[in-house]
């Protein structure tokens, strides 16, 4: 293993996967340009991927069916979504052959601690019926109390998540995610999410190893330019999330900005297309979710931003920053920690990374 980089694995789950993998039809991709980033490992990721994250039951199945039908192939899971058993439905009636598929998931917060890193991973893989993942994050860098309950609460309290304040911390957890992975047979790639420079920095001195990922919340409201930089540095691959905006407390979406729909209008599209142009235009991976066909079907209409036009949105974005997704903000159960540093988490001291 390269003290800097995920090396290429000889992937010994390819032999179970191809012995287990059903086999479906494939379904024609009409990705406009096809765009690729590649990762540290030397994996090859579509650009364009599938979010699940508040796709609703019965919902949720139809939905990855049709993103699988107009050609995506990169869908981002995780377990908290508490969606993943009815996605592998989808995945496994759709025809796409599994060596097909870039499925993504992730290490949920009651299961930081060493020892569950990899019933957590196992419990995944059982729910999306398949032998591993094409990438493995870690959901936060934070770990809540650990037991079978994904979201712990203080004792007594009803708005309090609890944080596992023994945890050993984020090293810890990552250390064990590397272990996992160098065994290559269920993970053919890790990474974070909603890590910041510092916590990139706390894990890869820990290790010596470079996440392959860092999935944050990125769209033309929320330019972390410190923190892109970093990762270019560093080779770690950004996935956008949240790339239109969406936000579970209401606050303004970065796609109703006028900027925005002008240029959307300009180019006869939707205001959302020109947001996941806009995180494509910088390499970036991109995950729009949606469970409205025509919505699903445009998002994956891969398309290049004029440098004008990406001067023009980055230039509205500045103007109107937002963070829409702020655990310290969740309602009706926050979590008391101060993840991004916003105004609204300051009230929290813990920074026990
Ligand atoms: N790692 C993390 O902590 C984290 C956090 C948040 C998100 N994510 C991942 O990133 C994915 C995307 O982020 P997100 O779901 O927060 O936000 P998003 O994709 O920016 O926005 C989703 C919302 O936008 C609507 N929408 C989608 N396409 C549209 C279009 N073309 N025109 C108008 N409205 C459109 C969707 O509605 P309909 O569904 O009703 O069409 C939904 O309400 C998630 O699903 C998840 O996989 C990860």
């Amino acid at each position: 293993m390269s003290r800097l980089a995920l090396t290429p694995l000889t992937f010994l789950a390819r032999t179970a996967v191809g012995k287990g993998t059903r086999c479906f039809s494939s379904t024609s991709q009409r990705m406009a340009l096809g765009r690729k980033a590649k990762l540290n490992n030397g994996l090859k990721v579509d650009l364009i991927g599938y979010g699940t994250w508040q796709s609703p039951p019965g919902e949720v199945g139809p939905a990855v069916s049709e993103a699988l039908k107009v050609g995506y192939r990169h869908i981002d899971c995780a377990l908290v979504y508490r969606n993943q058993p009815e996605i592998a439905v989808a995945l496994h009636s759709s025809g796409v052959p599994r060596e097909q598929l870039f499925l993504v998931s992730k290490l949920w917060n009651n299961s930081h601690r060493p020892e569950n890193v990899e019933k957590d991973l196992d419990l995944t893989l059982s729910q999306l019926q398949t032998p591993y993942l094409d990438s493995w994050l870690m959901h936060f860098p934070v770990a809540f109390a650990p037991g079978p309950d994904l979201e712990p609460l203080e004792e007594g309290s009803t708005t309090r998540r609890k944080i596992d304040l023994e945890a050993p911390g984020i090293a810890a957890t990552w250390k064990e995610m590397c272990r996992i992975y160098e065994e290559g047979k269920k993970v053919r790639s890790i990474g974070v999410s909603n890590f910041n420079k510092e916590q990139l920095e706390t894990i890869i001195n820990a290790t010596g190893i470079v996440p392959a990922l860092n999935q944050i919340e990125c769209h033309p409201g929320l330019i972390q330019q410190d923190l892109f930089e970093y990762c270019k540095e560093k080779g770690i691959v950004i996935t956008a999330y949240s790339p239109s905006g969406n936000n579970t407390t209401g606050k303004p979406r970065i796609m109703d900005l006028p900027e925005i729909q002008t240029v959307a209008q300009k180019l006869g599209k939707m205001p959302a297309q020109v947001c996941i142009a806009w995180g494509a235009h910088q390499g970036f991976i991109v995950i729009p979710k949606s469970v409205t066909p025509s919505r699903i079907a445009a998002n994956f209409d891969d398309f290049e931003l004029s440098e004008e036009n990406f001067k023009l949105i980055s230039e509205a974005g500045k103007k109107n920053p937002v963070r829409g997704n702020v655990p310290g903000e969740y309602i009706p159960a926050y979590w008391p920690i101060n993840i991004f540093d916003t105004e609204a988490e300051k009230k929290f001291p813990l920074r026990p990374w």
